[in-house]
């Protein structure tokens, strides 16, 4: 991040592109390209995305307002920034939970990044031509399977994490996504193109886009507010960290809408380059956190220079989950140096080894871990489920109940409109979200899914 330092001493964002391009960093990894599809496919399709769609608008841009809000105001890590702004002890525990929920994330997030450089390591080498589908499945899983590879790939993205978090380094880190994340929207759309004039386009379009009311369970809602919740980075301090080294002029109603549109095109663009791929080379699309490894590889060695697009397309994918999972590391980070006046380096070390321990059970549960299950859930899966549909919503309902009823009623509007200096119009939707709408979709729907009402 171009931060620098200010007069309290504290770090600050230096343009306006910096922001965009940090928070956007953050939003845009493999939770479009990668859980997205995943997500929609098991959950039925159309459903699944109308669902998401109205969570995104309806809840998630709130919440980054309200999220940027509170760091941008506080100044501070996310449990600090609790504790400034009401003034007591209690809100604090969303502030650990906020740090807990980055670490599981980390947990798993790195095990498929570390699939993404395989990927990239065998498109390089020419390896990822098969005839068929099944083949592609088969080769996927043998890697998957194998233990010892996936966990030297995932340690290798933890160390790559580590080195920039500690050099701070991430002003290259900036420019080198400032190129390469334009360059992950064009070269999706070559692809979409490219999937569009497929055989099985039609049927990959009517699955997406065709809403089967009937398919919209308490499951289906949960998962869809979860996936939102994921893509947006809110709901685990990020977006508040991030927002504590944005400058007072920063607007935030307007890098809230810029988040959540870059991001869901970017996902909705996954989506219309994965299912027509699916129903053409007759994959299934429920396959689960497989899914987009298996199709992708059978996409692109049907295109002429096929390797060669594989090559840049998992390289894309490396930066993009590179620019998000440094954005989880920093909130553990901005906690511990500032909690426990450590040096950066310590606190580095010490977040990235638990996320170590973590995620070499993750990557286990592909492996000779995978009868070992909890809840019926694999480690793996666990950390995915407990995440995105229990911590984040937590996170995100605290956010809101914080913003909407606890710090006082100015606060919202001062922060919207940087103390009265520009009109924003949706000004009263957002309040109006974070005091009513949020809470109670959220409420509801956890209390629905765990078969309560
Ligand atoms: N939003 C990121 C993605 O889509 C993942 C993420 C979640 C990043 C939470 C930060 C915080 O890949």
């Amino acid at each position: 991040m171009s931060k620098e330092e200010t007069k309290t001493g504290r770090s600050q964002f230096v343009t306006k592109i910096g922001v965009i391009a940090a928070t956007v960093g953050s939003a845009v990894g493999l939770g479009n390209i990668w859980r997205f599809p995943y997500e929609v496919g098991t959950h039925g399709g159309g459903a699944f995305l109308i669902c998401y769609l109205f969570f995104i608008i309806a809840i998630g841009v709130p919440l980054l307002c309200a999220e940027s809000a509170v760091g941008r105001r506080s100044r501070s890590n996310v449990v600090d920034a609790y504790r400034k702004l009401s003034g007591s002890n209690k809100w604090k525990p969303m502030g650990y939970l906020a740090v807990l929920t980055a670490i599981v994330i980390l947990g798993f997030y790195c095990v498929v990044s570390g699939w993404t450089m395989e990927y990239m390591y065998q498109s390089v080498a020419g390896n990822l031509h098969y005839s068929s589908q099944p083949e592609y499945a088969a080769m996927f899983s043998k890697f998957i399977g194998s233990d010892i590879r996936p966990i030297v790939w995932t340690l290798i993205f933890l160390a790559i994490n580590f080195r920039i978090l500690i050099k701070g380094v991430e002003k290259g880190i900036e420019k080198m996504s400032n190129i390469m994340m334009p360059l992950l929207f064009l070269i999706l759309i070559a692809f979409c193109i490219n999937s569009l004039m497929m055989p099985g386009a039609q049927e990959g379009l009517k699955f997406m886009f065709t809403p089967d009311f009937s398919k919209i369970t308490p499951a289906v809602l949960l998962s869809a507010l979860g996936q939102a919740f994921f893509s947006l980075s809110i709901g685990m301090g990020c977006v508040l960290t991030y927002g504590s080294y944005f400058s007072d002029s920063t607007n935030l109603p307007k890098t809230a809408g810029i988040i959540a549109v870059c991001d869901t095109l970017v996902a909705i663009l996954a989506g219309l380059m994965i299912f027509p791929a699916v129903f053409t080379f007759g994959g299934t699309p429920a396959a689960g956190p497989t899914l987009v490894f298996e199709v992708l590889p059978a996409i692109f060695n049907h295109l002429p220079l096929g390797s060669l697009w594989a090559s840049l397309f998992f390289l894309l994918l490396f930066i993009a989950s590179l620019t998000s999972s440094i954005s989880m590391f920093e909130i553990g980070i901005a906690f511990f140096t500032e909690k426990f006046k450590i040096r950066r380096i310590v606190a580095t070390s010490i977040i990235t080894g638990i996320t170590a321990i973590l995620a070499v059970f993750c990557s286990l549960s592909f492996g000779s871990m995978s009868t070992f299950t909890i809840f019926g859930k694999n480690m793996f899966d666990l950390s995915d489920y407990v995440s995105s549909n229990i911590f984040m919503p937590i996170g995100g309902l605290g956010i809101a109940i914080f913003t909407g009823w606890v710090v006082n009623k100015q606060f919202l509007k001062n922060q919207l409109s940087n103390n009265g200096s520009h009109h924003f119009a949706g000004e009263n939707l957002i309040i109006f979200s974070l005091r009513f709408l949020s809470p109670a979709a959220i409420v509801l729907i956890f209390l629905n899914s765990l078969g309560i009402i």
